[in-house]
This record gives C-alpha cells, sequence and structure tokens, in this order.
C-alpha cells in the first residue's frame, strides 16, 4: 500500500514536470540549470576538500549534467525567446550549434560518468565538463 502511495507521487511529480516543461518551458529549463548549479558547488567542495571525496556523489554531479542535458532539449522553443529569462536571442539565429553543445555538454557527462573512480579522474572529469557550462553561458546566456 505504501509502496503505491510513493509510486503515485513519484509519478504525480514527472507529470508536474512534464506539464511545466509544456506550459513553461523557461522555468523548466531554469530549474534544470539550477540543478546543474547545485551539482558543481558540491564538485568544487570535493575537488577543493571542502567535503570528502564520494564515489556515489561524483556519479551523481555527472549523471545530472547528462540527464539536465537531455531534458533541456525541448525547452528552448521558439515561442521562448522572450520573458523572464537569461537565454539570449543568439540561441536561436544559431539553434543547430546551440543544440549540438547540449548534446556534446550530456555526451560528454555520460562518458565521464562511466570513467570516474576516485577524486583525480573526477577532477579530470570536471575540468573537462566544466568547460562546457561557461563555453554555452559566453555565447547563449545574458551576464547577470
Ligand atoms: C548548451 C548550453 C548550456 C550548457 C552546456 C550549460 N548551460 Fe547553464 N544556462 C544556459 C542558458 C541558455 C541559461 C539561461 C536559461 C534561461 O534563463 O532561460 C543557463 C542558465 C544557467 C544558470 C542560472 C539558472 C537560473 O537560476 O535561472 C545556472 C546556475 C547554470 N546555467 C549553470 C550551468 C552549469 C553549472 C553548467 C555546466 C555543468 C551549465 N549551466 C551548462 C545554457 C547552458
Amino acid at each position: 500500500m505504501i509502496r503505491h502511495i510513493v509510486l503515485a507521487s513519484a509519478i504525480a511529480a514527472l507529470g508536474a514536470t512534464a506539464v511545466l516543461a509544456q506550459s513553461d518551458p523557461i522555468s523548466a529549463r531554469k530549474e534544470l540549470m539550477k540543478e546543474n548549479g547545485a551539482q558543481s558547488r558540491i564538485a568544487r567542495e570535493m575537488i577543493t576538500g571542502k567535503q570528502s571525496f564520494d564515489l556515489a556523489k561524483a556519479k551523481k554531479v555527472l549523471a545530472t549534467f547528462a540527464a539536465v542535458s537531455e531534458k533541456s532539449k525541448t525547452l528552448y522553443p521558439d515561442h521562448s525567446k522572450s520573458g523572464d529569462t537569461a537565454a539570449l536571442p543568439a540561441i536561436w539565429e544559431n539553434k543547430a550549434d546551440f543544440d549540438a553543445k547540449l548534446a556534446e555538454f550530456g555526451t560528454s557527462a555520460k562518458a565521464a560518468e562511466s570513467k570516474v573512480t576516485d577524486l583525480d579522474s573526477f577532477k579530470d572529469a570536471m575540468s573537462d565538463v566544466g568547460k562546457d557550462c561557461g563555453g554555452c553561458h559566453r555565447t547563449y546566456r545574458k551576464k547577470t
């Protein structure tokens, strides 16, 4: 019984995200990017020794990046250019390049996730994948 309730609320939560993605892609993509930010913070803390290295957490950082990439694909439709967004018009002027950068980010995060075994390999992975954040923001995100 309890299992059914948990499952039902998980499905409801997924449904809500999907509905949000349809009705409000700007909020949905910002929420996803916030997850990127939160996971990057955890990565930075492990790399600088502020928190101890934990392989499961390290893999979760990279798995989250890969999931964000996948889920963001449909969240930049034409009608979401304006509003409360830091996305630059350049995205829609160079949509193929933007989509490629987003996909590349996901692919490298996924590849890195399977390679990470310890702190050193996590550092390498993050210096690699981390470049994709700035690489995309420089061109496609308003400076705040
Ligand atoms: C392919 C492009 C791309 C990649 C890769 C990317 N971002 Fe973003 N990011 C964006 C865009 C575009 C926005 C602005 C979204 C909006 O305001 O609609 C954004 C917004 C953000 C925000 C602000 C969210 C908010 O509060 O509104 C954070 C934090 C962020 N990104 C972190 C990251 C991190 C960390 C990475 C790498 C691990 C990353 N992003 C990778 C394109 C990208």
